[in-house]
């Protein structure tokens, strides 16, 4: 199915360019009888309204958080458009992380919509103790009437083409935002702009076109650009995505959520396992496995998944997930599922193909569960920072390394963790942690002293994931090591009395356990 130009001239008669070619494999009758034809006819809209999203009480406070760093100031926050995959496709629509979070909605919404957070005090002006510094307004557009060329001859937005879309009076019941129409923005973004009137800001990477129409507005309104105007906007990046850093006792639940979805996953992707054996491209029956429990339980993957078998585990990351899965050999899947409010898990198992470690694999997986413990156990100390935990699993990834011998003649555990160290590292290059929310990697524009040097506070999430990879062709390990990669990766929060708890509980991580969990799905 192909998109459509409208056209009362005959095709032959009127040169394409190449634009046009690529978006008009159909053509669409243009004559008065269609239009009245193809707009009349149609049932009744629900009359009800749809009910507040859950989200939405959430989403207030998170503004009203963000809207108190920058009083006076316009804050604009994009959801981004499609993005081409190629000619008239489009990737499946995905909002701007920071507008999912400050507008508290999910799924699908709302391509091409801006939210803007309107100052309530001018410029300088003291807010008053308690009193909201902004109104948030949601910029969209409503869909057209059935009796509009939009619902059947736009493909973009035509309710024909694209399903049944919200009104304005919906999306306002829904979020519990005032909505306005999308080509007010222009003039509501210029409004009293100004070197001492209104201060814009934008979440400049969601939207080249909204960062653009700001820039415009910017320069007219005699206001910082270019470089200057960049800082300025890293500064709300920097803060929407510092917001992120606690999460809130609902997000906390959505987490949940897609890792429980996520342990679903897997226990497809082990029941799955007989018929990898058997197929030339194991790893993708495993990978199709688990992304059809995501697809059916949630929005989708949150990244693509990693099934890594045998000596592909040594991949960091491997996600071609083309090779052939053997008995006798471990396969690492990273995998996790993106639920409808777009919060995703990050999940790693390393599991034996035959439900059985053999006793050098078992070796090395116990080394990195020990590391993931001592991580846990380091994080639940009172003043531990986001980086103590790092460290604590590389003392149990070194000291096992130079057990086994593997350090250089004469280096110490303590040698390799010291300045001028680092020896361990040749097996596990990529750090222990890193915060988990809507984005797998979240929190990403935050601060070094607000995220890995800070200290843990209740609401954070995050992940923990120590890993020992040798290579096939590392000359440096034991032969009966090289092939064996292994990486278990967990979810934690931090809960209000400082407890560090795994999200993951639920999901198999002890050899043993992990064994029978394997053997007991693929017996059934
Ligand atoms: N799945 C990506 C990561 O573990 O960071
Ligand atoms: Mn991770
Ligand atoms: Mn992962």
């Amino acid at each position: 199915m192909t998109t459509s130009e409208q056209s009362s001239t005959p095709a032959a008669e009127q040169p394409q360019s190449l634009a046009q070619r690529g978006n008009n494999r159909s053509r669409q009758p243009q004559n008065e009888a269609f239009r009245d034809f193809i707009g009349s006819g149609w049932g009744p809209r629900p009359s009800d309204l749809p009910e507040r999203n859950a989200s939405a009480p959430w989403a207030a406070a998170r503004r009203e958080a963000l809207g108190a760093r920058f009083p006076g100031e316009r804050l604009v926050l994009p959801a981004g458009p499609l993005k081409t995959r190629n000619n008239d496709c489009d990737y499946r629509f995905r909002p701007h992380s920071a507008f999912a979070h400050l507008a508290g909605t999910g799924t699908d919404f709302e391509p091409d919509a801006v939210l803007v957070l309107e100052p309530l005090t001018a410029p300088g002006e003291p807010v008053a103790d308690g009193a909201p510094t902004h109104e948030a307004v949601l910029y969209f557009r409503p869909r057209a009437s059935r009796s509009s060329e939009e619902f059947y001859g736009n493909p973009r937005y035509g309710e024909l083409w694209v399903g049944v879309r919200p009104s304005a009076e919906e999306v306002e019941a829904a979020t519990g935002i005032r909505v306005a129409h999308i080509d007010t923005l222009g003039d509501a973004l210029a409004k009293d702009a100004g070197a001492d009137g209104v201060q814009l800001r934008v979440i400049a990477e969601a939207d080249e076109n909204v960062t653009a129409l700001v820039d415009q507005v910017r320069e007219a309104a005699g206001l910082a650009s270019g470089q200057a105007a960049s800082q300025v906007d890293d500064g709300l990046a920097e803060a929407a995505s510092e917001l992120r850093l606690v999460k809130d006792a609902w997000e906390v639940d959505e987490l949940q959520k897609a890792v429980d979805a996520t342990k679903a996953g897997f226990d497809d992707l082990i029941r799955s396992i007989p018929r990898a054996t058997g197929h030339w491209r194991g790893e993708r029956v495993l990978e199709g496995a688990f992304g059809a429990r995501a697809r059916e339980e949630g929005n989708g993957l949150g990244y693509d998944t990693i099934a890594a078998a045998g000596d592909h585990a040594n991949t960091l990351h491997w996600i071609n997930n083309d090779g052939a899965v053997r008995s006798g050999e471990l396969v690492l899947v990273d995998a996790g599922v993106e639920v409808d409010s777009l919060y995703t898990a990050d999940v790693t198992r390393t599991i034996p193909v035959d439900g059985c470690f053999t006793e050098p694999q078992r070796r090395v997986y116990q080394a990195v569960l020990d590391a993931a413990k001592a991580a846990l156990a380091r994080a639940n100390e009172p003043g531990c920072r986001f980086r103590d935990v790092h460290n604590a699993a590389m003392a149990v990834i070194a000291q096992r390394v130079e057990e086994w011998g593997l350090l250089p003649e004469g280096v110490t555990a303590a040698d390799s963790l010291g300045p001028e160290g680092g020896y361990h590292r040749r097996w596990m290059i990529h750090g222990t942690s890193h915060h988990l929310g809507l984005d797998v990697h979240d929190c990403a524009q935050a601060r070094r002293e607000m995220s890995m040097d800070a200290e843990l506070v209740p609401g954070m999430v995050f992940t923990i994931e120590p890993g020992l990879y040798f290579r096939a062709d590392d000359l440096r390990v034991p032969e009966e090591l090289r092939g064996i990669g292994v990486r278990i990766e967990d979810d934690v929060v931090v809960r209000e009395d400082g407890a560090v708890e795994y999200l993951t509980a639920g999901v198999p991580r002890e050899a043993d356990d992990v064994e029978a969990w394997v053997s007991g799905l693929i017996a059934d």
